[in-house]
Parts: C-alpha cells; sequence; structure tokens
C-alpha cells in the first residue's frame, strides 16, 4: 500500500493568513499543496491563477499539486511554474487530447495524473496508463469547496484500485479530492487513495491547522495498520 500523503486545498484557505497556515504546513511535513485553477469554462467558476502558483512556488519548498479545471489544458501548461516535484492534474472531461495533455506535463518533468468526475467511469484510465503517474477521482463535481461526497464514491475508489493493480500499475497513486472529513479519510483510505485533498471538511475548516494536520495523519496512519 503506498504510503498516505496530504494534499491541503488552498482555495480553502484563509487569505489573510496564508503565510501563517504555509509555514505551519512545512512544519507538519505536508507533501503538497493542492491548487484549484478555474476557467469559468469548463467549470462554472473561477479560482487560483498563475500568479498565485508562482508567488506561492518562491515561498515555499512544498510541491505544487495543480489541479486544472480548465478546457484544452495542453494549450495552458506554459502559464504554470510547473517542474519536477510537482504534480498536474488534467481533467479526462476537458479535452479531446487527453494523451497530448499527459505528455505536455510529464515533457515538463511533472507528474501527470489524469483527473475523472464523478459520473466518468474509472475504466477510462486504463487507455492511459502508460502515460500516468495516478489518478485524481473526484469526490463531488468539481468547481466549488463545501460540498458532500457523491454517493458512490468510496466504491469508486476500490474498483480504481483493483483495476491499477490488474494492470500491473500498483505505483500508482489515487488521489481523492472533495468533502475529504476525519470520518471518510479512514474510508477512502481503506478502498485505496493514498493521496488526500484536504479542505473545508476538514485540515482548513475550524481549529487550528496544526493540530487538524496532526488528527488527519493519525486517523490515515491507523487505517494504514489494519
Ligand atoms: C473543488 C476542488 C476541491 C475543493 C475541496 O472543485 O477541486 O479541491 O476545494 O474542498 P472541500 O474539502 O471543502 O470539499
Ligand atoms: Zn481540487
Amino acid at each position: 500500500m503506498i504510503d498516505a500523503a496530504i494534499s491541503p486545498s488552498l482555495m480553502c484557505a484563509d487569505i489573510f493568513r496564508l503565510r501563517e497556515i504555509v509555514d505551519g504546513f512545512e512544519a507538519e511535513g505536508i507533501e503538497y499543496l493542492h491548487i484549484d485553477v478555474m476557467d469559468g469554462v469548463f467549470v462554472p467558476n473561477f479560482c487560483l491563477g498563475t500568479d498565485y502558483c508562482r508567488r506561492l512556488k518562491a515561498g515555499t519548498a512544498i510541491p505544487l499539486d495543480l489541479h486544472l479545471m480548465v478546457a484544452q489544458p495542453e494549450k495552458k501548461l506554459d502559464a504554470f511554474p510547473v517542474g519536477p516535484g510537482d504534480i498536474v492534474s488534467v481533467h479526462f472531461e476537458s479535452t479531446r487530447r487527453v494523451r497530448d495533455a499527459l505528455r505536455a506535463v510529464r515533457d515538463r518533468g511533472a507528474k501527470p495524473f489524469l483527473a475523472i468526475n464523478p459520473d466518468t467511469p474509472v475504466e477510462t484510465v486504463s487507455d492511459c496508463l502508460a502515460e500516468l503517474d495516478g489518478v485524481l477521482l473526484m469526490t463531488v463535481f468539481p468547481g466549488f469547496a463545501g460540498q458532500k461526497m457523491v454517493p458512490g464514491s468510496l466504491e469508486r475508489i476500490t474498483a480504481l484500485r483493483a483495476m491499477l493493480d490488474g494492470a500491473g500499475c500498483e505505483a500508482l497513486r489515487i488521489e481523492v479530492d472533495g468533502n475529504v472529513n476525519y470520518e471518510k479519510a479512514p474510508l477512502m483510505r481503506a478502498a485505496g487513495a493514498d493521496l488526500f485533498v484536504v479542505g473545508t471538511s476538514s485540515v482548513l475548516g475550524p481549529g487550528d491547522v496544526r493540530e487538524n494536520v496532526k488528527k488527519m495523519r493519525a486517523l490515515l496512519r491507523r487505517e494504514g495498520q489494519k
């Protein structure tokens, strides 16, 4: 089982305390910073942008976990400061050129992940396994924080893990994004997820951020030891 890692969704962070929050993540050894990028076309919302990513890169060594909720991501990558160590997720539903988009990520030295919406069959990823380092399995429909997990998401994680392992892709990560709270995260871990996007539902919700990270880590560690 791949070690569990945490990727806080910065669209959920209090912008007036961002430096303090990121310092806390560094102190807790957070593995990635989840950056939601939205174009108002692929999803009916706008969110974080290129300058935000550049300033973040200049201010912390924590790798970026870029979630591109944009149409034709293969044409947008040059605008972002991504490179070795970073993850870039492109949505299967956002382009007719999925393989080109994934290759463009790899060409920049970053890790290509394929993001799939809750109503996209998990079997969809089987066509491009060779181009992937992971799958971003959306547990809510993309575009907004604070939503509730779509029913059937746990079963989808299990099915995806079984499919990846059955194809000899045990090293491919499964990232989950949306309503990852303290009760659901262990269930998602048990189902086969290993990278957890945490937002308003847990780490960037009420309470001290560092204590919230410790609580989430303990829950994930306990589940992984079963
Ligand atoms: C939604 C984003 C998620 C969201 C997670 O489109 O991809 O990253 O910010 O926030 P919560 O944890 O509130 O669902
Ligand atoms: Zn996201």
